[in-house]
């Protein structure tokens, strides 16, 4: 199959495509399929994902998605002044752009990534003598951190879409935070799901169910996993954080900015101006 065929793919990733003969298809991945999935292409795919975004992305900009918004302007998290001091903790960080930005506004920064390419990227950009973030190679699925560690948690496209088991990172994230603390993130707009994942007109028309939650994935000739992607619907993601013990202060859905003429993938100003490609997700700790 090819695909082409499919709704919605490599979400905010480097290219279409893990390898030359990867299958696309829509099939069941459970958690350690789609964790062991995600460290490899993340670790494969990391060093052309940086040469392609990082311009774009900033070394220290906190960017939610291809759209552009910046934390800077959003203060999605809370007013930049109030980060000072603050611990911060950000999941599927990559090359910890956000996280150096959250540093540079004085929080204590904490970048965590399953993939160790990405973390070397992090460590590549790190400038010794700016402030930087603690790197932390893990799971977003199992965080080794302590009950109550942290302010603020984020993810600007990190972990959340590629995991089978979203509620149990809600958990986890309820749990390292502390009281009244906020878990912002931001995932591929779930309507992006039923149409093509095209920059172009072919990217304007329905071409399958927005309220199919099957995986998509690309497997190898053998059936192994090598990308896997989670959809959920927005009634889904608003369920999940509630489940988590968070209450929903806020989606937002950044609109195409003017300036912005760089596509991004299936992410494009054709695209942008007609329907959201970014949800992001403000949520508070009970
Ligand atoms: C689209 S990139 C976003 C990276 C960064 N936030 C940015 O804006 O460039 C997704 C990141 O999530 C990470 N990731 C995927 N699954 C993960 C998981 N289960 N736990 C932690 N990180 C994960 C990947 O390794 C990758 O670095």
């Amino acid at each position: 199959m090819n695909q082409e065929d499919y709704a919605s793919e490599d979400a905010y990733a480097a290219d279409p495509g893990s390898g030359e003969d990867a299958e696309a298809t829509r099939r069941h991945a459970g958690e350690a399929e789609s964790s062991r999935a995600s460290r490899s292409w993340w670790d494969r795919n990391a060093d052309e994902y940086q040469s392609d975004h990082g311009a774009f992305l900033g070394d220290d900009r906190f960017v939610w998605g291809p759209e552009g918004l910046d934390e800077a302007e959003a203060a999605l998290l809370g007013p930049a002044a109030s980060l000072k001091g603050k611990d911060i903790l950000e999941i599927g960080a990559g090359a910890a752009q956000c996280a150096r930005w959250l540093a540079a506004q004085g929080a204590r920064a904490v970048a965590l990534d399953l993939s160790h390419r990405q973390l070397q990227h992090a460590l590549r950009i790190g400038d010794s003598d700016a402030p930087g973030a603690l790197l932390v190679e893990a799971d977003a699925g199992r965080l080794p951190f302590r009950a109550g560690s942290f302010d603020l948690a984020c993810s600007s496209y990190g972990a959340v879409p590629f995991v089978a088991d979203p509620v149990g990172v809600v958990r986890e994230v309820h749990r390292v935070l502390r009281p009244g603390g906020r878990w912002v993130f931001s995932v591929t707009h779930p309507i992006r799901w039923a149409f093509p994942d095209e920059p172009g007109p072919e990217g304007l028309s329905v071409a399958a169910s927005y309220f199919d939650r099957t995986p998509y994935v690309e497997q190898d000739e053998r059936g192994r996993a090598l990308y896997v992607e989670h959809h959920r619907t927005i009634g889904d993601r608003v369920r999940d954080v509630v489940a988590g013990g968070f209450r929903l202060l806020d989606l937002v859905e950044p609109e195409w900015p003017e300036w912005n003429s760089q596509e991004w993938g299936g992410w494009s100003p054709l695209r942008g101006n007609l329907i959201p490609g970014t949800a992001i997700f403000v949520c508070e700790r009970d």
